[in-house]
């Protein structure tokens, strides 16, 4: 089975997508992670993140994987905490943003959902475009919405720092922008996605919902 979550930054995808995984027994795949490790990995190098090309060749040749717990893997090294810092979230859409980039990690991103339901399995997939362009099949499609000032509340609390959230409502708002306006998978909500707004749900409800959506379209 291939369920894909999708929606804004900070709309709650993440928490989503790995508490449903674990419920229903698949692969938690975050597509997030994987452009954030080849940003980290573009940064070390030296690499401008405007360099579309170098970018792409990057992605292509970099080796991803992703620990038991769903952690990226970066050439078998963990990913965490380095692909979360100011720098990497700075410049990750300008990354994203290049076709070739996505290309590679779109075709790594599928064929990890292919090796899940081999195996019997499946994924829980999150990012915005899994509904849109990598998993235009998949079983469930669910668009997650929440207001800019909650997202940049719940990112700001998670770390601890309640006081940065009128920062990160800028931050957010930015990459919203981004997201929403580049030519390749644009952030966008598909039309048969099932639309949950967490501004008004607790995460709890939000998986409730999800898990029963979920078992309704299970197939076979
Ligand atoms: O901060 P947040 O959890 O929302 O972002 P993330 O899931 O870690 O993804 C970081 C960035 O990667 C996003 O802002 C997008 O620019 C990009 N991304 C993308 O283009 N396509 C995806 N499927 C996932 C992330």
């Amino acid at each position: 089975m291939i369920i894909a979550i999708d929606g804004p930054a900070a709309s709650g995808k993440s928490t989503l997508a790995r508490a449903l995984a674990r419920r229903l027994g698949l692969t938690f795949l975050d597509t997030g992670a994987m452009y954030r490790a080849v940003t980290l990995a573009a940064l070390e190098r030296n690499l401008s993140p405007a360099e579309g090309a170098e970018c792409a060749a990057l992605a292509a040749t970099l080796r991803l994987g992703f620990d038991p717990e769903g952690r990226v893997l970066i050439e078998g090294e963990a990913g965490e905490p380095a692909i979360r810092s100011g720098e990497v979230t700075r410049h990750v859409s300008e990354v994203a943003a290049h076709s070739g980039v996505r290309r590679a990690l779109v075709e790594a991103q599928r064929a990890v959902a292919a090796a899940a339901v081999e195996a019997g399995g499946g994924v829980v997939a999150e990012g915005r475009d899994t509904t849109s362009v990598v998993f235009p099949e998949a079983d469930l499609k669910v668009f997650l919405l929440a207001s800019p000032a909650v997202r940049a509340m719940r990112r700001a609390a998670e770390e601890g720092r309640p006081e940065l959230a009128p920062a990160y409502e800028a931050d957010l708002a930015r990459r919203d922008a981004h997201d929403s306006q580049r030519a390749d998978s644009p952030l966008l909500e598909v039309d048969d996605a099932v639309r949950l707004d967490t501004d008004t749900l607790s995460p709890e409800a939000v998986l409730d919902r999800a898990a029963a959506l979920a078992a309704a379209r299970r197939p076979g």
